[in-house]
């Protein structure tokens, strides 16, 4: 989506002091513009993340006939249009560089009578995406790929769905919820069933609009053709961005920072608990339900970190926070090992290449596996220039090791942090970590 290459320079900083809220959960946020679309009548939407990834979806919702408002700074309001109100699009739906959006959407638009195009950036564009078409085509789906099962995805209107047992091969929530959101349009019941816990926002916010969902253990099952009303939701800040706060105060001797109202849904605080295994002290403060969702205050505060083998059980709750938990083993005493992580080769980059190739930079010792990777602690490293290759977790990341380099780090293609946290500078700034944007020399683009 973005453009123009824009690079970050991080100048570290810390102890990191303050009492700060984060951006809205991202998962929260897209699932909040998809249920309120198809629901019946509106939705108030509290806390929404307006990073690019989930104003992408607001945007596909609008093009299919939604009326979405955005009267002030994270409200939002959908007037649903109900489960079969929406229209055929008049163009190809971008979805940039949001996978979450193009793996719900293809779930949800396999059963609207209109044909519908997903495209979105040069990332995006390398995802696998067999792993919903194939079970969206068991259930009657008729979906067209490009070559290798990648984006773009042709879906054809029309298709009579019905209900399926799955058992998915990989722990995925996106395939977990695209099959959920088929279901409501399937004759019969849906049924996933899934080989470790996954975020489980979807079922969540459904049983919200009033959805029955069954969940039994690893199994959820809905039955289609009922209805979804309007509520209101109440999106919490994003654990996922409020993971390089945790990092940067554990790593930063002296840091205190309250971390306001993050969501701790259990099926997301894999990085609180692989914290605390390196010594991090994190304690969890005024724990509350809102909307649903668990939600908390977190203080954390900077602590001597230890290498640990991080337990295969937590990769899934944890999986979009390696890239910074990375940082958090280089700067630990002695080694991190990491194993049962393959899925973080797919995500917006290959996220164990690109931070191996980063972290090496800097003279961090390391090895990868095709799973994993094994880092040797050092304390601290040296400054000098890694790309995050247009990814968002990356370019943060490196930007919180910045607070153990002996020397700035120049982080390339940085432009993608919109996408998920665009206050990031901002707010690392007024408790303490300096990290300045740099456009990138003109004729650069990404
Ligand atoms: C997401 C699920 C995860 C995660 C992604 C958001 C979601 O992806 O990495 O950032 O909102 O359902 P997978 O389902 O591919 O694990």
């Amino acid at each position: 989506m973005n453009a123009l290459r824009t690079d970050f320079i991080a100048c570290g900083g810390g102890p990191l002091r303050g009492e700060i809220r984060v951006a809205g959960d991202k998962s929260i946020s897209h699932r909040s513009i998809m249920l309120g679309s198809i629901a019946e009548g509106v939705t108030e939407v509290e806390g929404f993340l307006e990073g690019e990834d989930s104003l992408a979806t607001l945007a596909a919702f609008r093009a299919m006939g939604v009326r979405i408002d955005r009267p002030s700074s994270g409200r939002v309001t959908v007037h649903g249009v109900g489960l079969h109100g929406l229209r055929a699009p008049q163009s190809d739906l971008d979805l940039g560089n949001s996978g979450t959006s193009m793996r719900l959407l293809a779930g949800l638009l396999s059963g609207q009578p209109f044909d519908a195009r997903l495209v979105g950036d040069a990332s995006l564009t390398r995802r696998p995406m067999a792993r919903v078409a194939t079970p969206l085509r068991e259930m009657g789906a008729r979906i067209d790929t490009a070559e290798g099962g990648r984006p773009p995805l042709f879906i054809r209107g029309g298709a009579r769905l019905r209900g399926i047992d799955y058992r998915m091969p990989v722990a995925s929530a996106q395939v977990k919820s695209a099959l959920l959101l088929a279901g409501l349009y399937a004759e019969g019941a849906t049924t996933v069933v899934e080989p470790a816990p996954t975020r489980d926002h979807t079922e969540r916010m459904l049983s919200g609009f009033g959805y029955r969902v069954r969940r039994e253990g690893a199994l959820a099952q809905l039955e289609g053709g009922g209805r979804l009303t309007g509520t209101h939701v109440h999106v919490p800040a994003d654990i996922s961005s409020a993971a390089f706060f945790l990092v940067a105060a554990s790593i930063s001797p002296g840091s205190e920072v309250l971390l306001k109202d993050v969501g701790i849904n259990p099926t997301r605080i894999g990085v609180i608990g692989i914290l605390r295994l390196m010594g991090a002290s994190i304690e969890v403060v005024s724990e509350r339900e809102s909307g649903g969702e668990p939600v908390a205050d977190l203080l954390v505060r900077g602590a001597a970190l230890r290498g640990i083998e991080i337990p295969v059980d937590l990769v899934p709750l944890a999986i979009d926070e390696f890239p910074v938990l990375f940082i958090a083993a280089a700067s630990a005493e002695g080694e991190t090992r990491l194993r049962g992580a393959e899925e973080l080769r797919v995500k917006e980059s290959d996220r164990i290449e690109v931070m191996a190739t980063g972290l090496r930079a800097l003279g961090v010792e390391l090895e990868t596996f095709p799973d994993g990777i094994r880092i040797r602690g050092c304390g601290s490293f040296g400054g000098g220039a890694v790309d995050s290759c247009g990814d968002h977790r990356i370019a943060m990341a490196f930007s919180v090791a910045s607070l153990r380099a002996t020397g700035p780090i120049e982080i390339a293609d940085c432009a993608n942090v919109a996408t998920s946290f665009p206050d990031f500078r901002s707010l690392a700034a007024s408790i303490g970590l300096s990290v300045e944007e740099r456009p990138a020399a003109p004729g650069h683009a990404a």
